[in-house]
């Protein structure tokens, strides 16, 4: 397989809940630290918990690091307990968010219809989705992955606007069974499940805005060492990583291992 995209990949940093406030500002500190190297030459974006984002964008002053939310409400303000309004993460320095991630579909009731409301709601707001789909192992093992993966794009995107100018939008093909499991996807694996949210887009859209504003990424226990099989990958457009990331010494060496690759 040979690479044919000609963009810079985008590595993504999915803290999740595992940091306390303080742990995540020392790790970003120590993470800027050890890129410093090959600043100008890596896209990378880290996803804290909501409650470290504030304080972190001036942390990352110095470094290529951006900084990511892991949701979205789909309102602006309102009665809704316990959501973080778009606007809110704008005014922290936010300009990516994770949206539909698994945990959230499996462990808490997020729809495709949630999912759907919150893309818009981003894309509205200028934060750049970074959309999460994947099949279970069952639904892998009953040959259904493609469908599903299919429907959770179209339902998804069906009500979101392209992204407009230079903004992107991101799907990442995470499947289930790989999360947090060691048994990552393969590499031809992620690149057949790559051309099928290829198509879907295509079908939704038209081939050069496909092209122009829309990319996928691998997430599944990504780690320093697979992460250059992936690179590989024709679709690819760059890796959204959990427990890899949270080590800055690990997330630096992945980061520079794609750097070696591309
Ligand atoms: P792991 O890299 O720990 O498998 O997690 C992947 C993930 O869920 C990123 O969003």
């Amino acid at each position: 397989m040979t690479r044919r995209s000609p963009h810079q990949p985008l590595v993504v940093a999915n803290w999740k809940m595992q940091l306390g406030v303080e742990e995540s500002h020392e790790r970003i500190t120590e993470l800027k630290q050890q890129l410093k190297t090959v600043r100008g030459r890596y896209q990378a974006v880290v996803c804290p918990s909501f409650v470290s984002l504030d304080g972190m964008k001036k942390l990352l002053r110095g470094s290529d690091l951006l900084l990511g939310a892991q949701d979205v409400f789909w309102d602006d303000r309102g009665a809704y307990t316990g959501e973080v309004s778009p606007m809110n993460l704008r005014e922290v320095g936010v300009e990516y968010v994770i949206i539909g991630h698994s945990e959230r579909r499996q462990l808490l009731g997020e729809t495709d219809e949630m999912v759907s409301r919150k893309v818009v709601s981003a894309l509205g707001h200028g934060l750049t989705p970074i959309l999460c789909v994947g099949e279970t192992a069952h639904e892998r093992n009953e040959g259904r992955h493609e469908v599903v993966v299919r429907r959770q794009v179209m339902s998804a995107l069906r009500t979101a606007p392209p992204p407009t100018g230079h903004n992107k939008l991101y799907i990442a093909y995470e499947p289930i069974w790989a999360i947090g499991t060691g048994e990552a996807a393969s590499a031809e694996q992620a690149c057949m499940m790559h051309q099928v949210i290829q198509q879907t887009l295509i079908d939704l859209y038209s081939f050069p805005l496909v092209e122009q504003s829309y990319r996928t990424l691998y997430g599944g226990s990504v780690d320093e060492k697979n992460v250059s099989q992936y690179v590989r990958v024709d679709a690819f457009h760059g890796a959204l990583v959990g427990t890899a990331s949270l080590k800055p010494e690990t997330f630096a060496s992945l980061i520079t291992n794609i750097i070696k690759t591309f």
